[in-house]
């Protein structure tokens, strides 16, 4: 049995449309997310997989149903506990980079480390990451001049940098060739084994199903299946 780091139960999810009706983007939505695995949430585009995401990082709260972490409820939590939460427990990728253009790979994973509040040992934790995901070469290259996979490597060093629990991936290979998505899904599953972290990561993509350790399929609000 594997030990979940985060369960989320009866989660719906309803937005508001113009008419003053309500679009119910999920509709009661059960899952458990392993620790120390990676997890694939797939589903067609509007399916609700980054209203999923979204409400399992506490970003955005549910309509209804609850989100634990750890074990703990994350709408008891207070705004400034959830912030805590955001900054330290968990660690995001988004499928465009939005890495700071003007700083090195180095800087980017850098900074970030100093916006966590790490004093200490921020320079050799940046290399050791970019190093994890492949990049000890690239240490000094800028942004633009790496290829969007190596840009999407350098965004996972720094979701990763400050030790999150979790990192929440939402279609982080979405603007990449099938063979360097395969590549970034390779490198989830070795930071799970060498660094202990949990991985739910999103797509709308076929293939690489079969490297999640679960997979869960989204329909319309709903899950359809998995594995
Ligand atoms: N802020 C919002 N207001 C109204 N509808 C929204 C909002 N965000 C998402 N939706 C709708 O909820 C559904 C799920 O969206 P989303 O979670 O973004 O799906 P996915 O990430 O799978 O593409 C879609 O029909 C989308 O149009
Ligand atoms: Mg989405």
């Amino acid at each position: 049995m594997d030990m979940s780091i985060l369960t989320a139960n009866g989660i719906k999810k309803a937005y508001p449309l113009p008419g003053g009706e309500l679009f119910w983007a999920l509709k009661g939505i059960n899952v458990e997310i392993p620790a120390g695995k990676l997890t694939i949430l797939k589903g067609r585009s509007g399916s609700g997989k980054t209203t999923l995401m979204n409400i399992m990082s506490a970003l955005d709260a549910p309509t209804e149903g609850e989100v634990f972490f750890d074990g703990q409820s994350v709408a008891e939590l207070s705004e400034a506990q959830k912030t805590k939460l955001r900054r330290s427990g968990i660690g995001f990728v988004f499928q465009s980079v939005a890495l700071i253009p003007i700083m090195t790979a180095m800087e980017n994973v850098e900074y970030a480390l100093r916006l966590a509040g790490w004093k200490n040992g921020r320079q050799e934790r940046a290399r050791e990451c970019l190093e994890m995901v492949g990049l000890g070469k690239r240490l000094s290259h800028m942004p633009g001049e790496m290829s969007g996979g190596e840009q999407q490597r350098v965004a996972i060093a720094r979701a990763i940098a400050h030790r999150p629990k979790i990192v929440f991936a939402d279609e982080p290979t979405g603007e990449l060739d099938t063979n360097t998505a395969l590549q970034v899904v390779r490198i989830f599953k070795e930071l799970n084994s060498s660094q202990g972290v949990t991985i739910v990561m999103t797509t709308h993509d076929r293939g690489f199903m079969e490297i999640g350790d679960k997979v869960y399929e989204l329909e319309d609000g709903e899950i359809k299946g998995g594995q």
